[in-house]
């Protein structure tokens, strides 16, 4: 089963107009190699839906569970779809972390982007401690089961899964591809458990420390098909060195 790499950008809360347009230019100077999209902070995303070219999309970072209404400061996910986005990053570990973000949270997130016509990006992945425990795929699993219970493979494979090691990401200390690989093969046949066909077709990215110095070796794992970078994303050059070893 062939799946087209996918690179998504998560700028996170970075950015400015005159940042933003540098990034723009910079990176518009040669096309993509792969499916891409980047993730920018709610404010920017209309300059970021403007200066995007090609087939390049936007996303957001997050979106409310809720539907438009008395629900001060949050982004409804109709308001992302009118202002040009495509994709959205849903259950990021900094939002479940530091925003209290509970699976139950994230799989009404995940249901709400669908609901809307988004293509979330489903991030899941283990603490340092967790690891340590030796219960990486028991936590895993669990996160992947309470996704399961708000979303089909068939829905989420609209989507794309982020595995994302909470030790990895801004820390520098990558996961290597085979510590990455064993984690997306058992995401992937718990998906396959529920519906196979499509399960091999779902896109899994991995997420932690991913820069062009080591995206080519961690994208050509079997069950690694693409990337959501974070630091490394804020520079258009090194971005695209990273899209270019996806392609
Ligand atoms: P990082 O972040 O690439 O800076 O480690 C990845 C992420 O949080 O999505």
């Amino acid at each position: 089963m062939s799946r087209r790499k996918l690179v998504a950008a998560n700028w996170k809360m970075n950015g400015s107009r005159s940042a933003n347009a540098l990034w723009l230019t910079q990176f518009a100077q040669e096309g993509p190699t792969c499916e891409t999209v980047v993730c920018a902070p709610f404010v920017y995303l209309p300059q970021v839906v403007a200066g995007l070219t090609g087939e390049i999309a936007a996303g957001g970072q997050d979106l409310s569970r809720h539907e438009p209404g008395a629900h001060t400061g949050e982004i409804a996910g109709e308001m992302l779809v009118e202002i040009g986005c495509r994709w959205v990053i849903v259950g990021h570990s900094e939002r479940r972390a530091l925003s209290g973000e509970t699976d139950a949270v994230v799989a009404a997130k995940a249901r709400r982007a669908l609901g809307v016509g988004l293509r979330p990006i489903v991030c899941i992945g283990e603490t340092l401690e967790q690891r340590d425990a030796g219960n990486t795929l028991d936590v895993i699993k669990s996160q992947v089961a309470a996704i399961l219970s708000a979303c089909s493979v068939a829905e989420l494979g609209r989507g794309a899964i982020a595995y994302e090691p909470v030790w990895a990401i801004g820390t520098g200390r990558t996961a290597t591809p085979a510590q990455a690989q064993e984690v997306h093969k058992a995401i992937r046949s718990q998906l396959a458990a529920a519906d196979a066909a499509t399960a091999a077709s779902l896109r899994l990215l991995y997420g932690g420390s991913v820069k062009a110095a080591n995206a080519a070796e961690l994208f050509a794992q079997p069950d690694i098909d693409g990337g959501l970078i974070g630091g490394a994303s804020l520079d258009a050059r090194e971005f695209r060195a990273i899209c270019a070893a996806a392609g």
